[in-house]
């Protein structure tokens, strides 16, 4: 274990988890730390302020039975291995309006690619066609990332894409879930929505200045806190699992697959990622009804194209470029 660039609280942090369980005296964190032994309990105290439930004694010293369940950097940032998404900057709030406008405000101001903006709850939670998106504290994901890809901005809904596949990645690798992408950028299991994605950029001339990618993952939400109005359409992972989840190691996987993704369309250009999007959505040959802005087209999904626009081919044999709107499956396939 390499402790440079730690601070004492996160070395302490360490120490304690590697004995997870057991007790570690006073005099041996003193020691190892070379700080006072007060100094010892006032660390502690911070931890245990983070969410770590500590245990101690005057004889024994101190035990780290739980690790905190606030998505705190140290916790996402154990064991990754990326080299962009979350390895220098993770922006960590307890609350926030929207971690897309403050993502925004950090690119602005020149954060780099990578940056994280991440919150245990929002106030103004922003969902797509100005629907807000619902924030409750500790229980959700709330995450944006930073993108600076030199790249055209009508490939934003490539972005977009790719983002669904990375979530939906992070997911069966931890979870034995049925996840499916419902287009352009809704993550469901078992019909209902567990996630969703807002993409937002910024750009100069005709070049991407940034992308703000907003993820919205319900992870521990029970059935009855979502608003009424949603609760029948909405799901969390906690919901379809049957058992609290921990949201620390999602976010890492989400960030690792993320990266894979992102220098997979740099390397190779979209055409890989799409086979998966398509793979995971599953959606051609289905019946649908898709509501742009009010205009509702019914009928069979061709294909989604390499641009990410929906083929759909209606009754009368015609068929619509749909580039967004809200789907709703009409049944099973024949
Ligand atoms: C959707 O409507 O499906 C998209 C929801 C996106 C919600 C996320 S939560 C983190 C980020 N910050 C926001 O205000 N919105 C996105």
């Amino acid at each position: 274990m390499v402790y440079w660039g730690m601070t004492t609280k996160e070395q302490l942090l360490s120490y304690l988890k590697k004995e997870m369980g057991n007790w570690v005296s006073g005099e041996s964190l003193s020691n190892k730390l070379a700080i006072s032994r007060a100094a010892v309990w006032k660390h502690i105290g911070k931890l245990k302020a983070d969410g770590y439930i500590i245990e101690s004694s005057p004889k024994k010293g101190y035990l780290l039975s739980k690790i905190s369940d606030l998505l705190l950097p140290a916790e996402i940032t154990e064991g990754l291995d990326t080299k962009i998404f979350g390895k220098e900057n993770i922006v960590y709030l307890n609350e926030i309006d929207s971690t897309n406008i403050k993502a925004k405000e950090l690119a602005v101001m020149g954060a780099p690619e990578g940056t994280v903006v991440i919150a245990e709850k929002q106030t103004k939670g922003r969902g797509r066609r100005g629907r807000s998106w619902f924030s409750p504290s500790g229980d959700g994901i709330y995450a944006s990332l930073i993108l600076r890809p030199a790249m055209s901005p009508i490939e934003l809904p490539r972005i977009t894409l790719m983002t669904a596949v990375a979530v939906s990645e992070a997911l069966l690798s931890l979870t034995q879930l049925k996840i499916r992408i419902k287009w352009p950028n809704d993550i469901l299991v078992n019909g209902k929505k567990i996630a969703g994605i807002l993409t937002e950029i910024s750009t100069e001339m005709d070049e991407v200045d940034y992308i703000i990618v907003g993820l919205g993952l319900n992870v521990n939400t029970p059935y009855e806190s979502f608003p009424e109005e949603i609760r029948d359409e909405a799901s969390s992972i906690s919901m379809e699992m049957g058992r609290h989840f921990p949201r620390a190691p999602i976010v890492r996987e989400y960030l690792r697959w993320y990266e894979k993704y992102y220098e997979m369309f740099k390397k190779r250009g979209f055409e890989p990622i799409m086979h998966r999007w398509k793979e995971l959505a599953d959606i051609a040959g289905e019946q649908i009804m898709v509501d742009v802005l009010g205009e509702k087209y019914v009928g069979e999904v061709l294909d989604v194209g390499n641009d990410g626009v929906l083929l759909l081919m209606d009754k009368e044999g015609t068929t619509h470029r749909i580039f967004s709107g809200d789907v709703q499956i009409m049944g099973a396939r024949p």
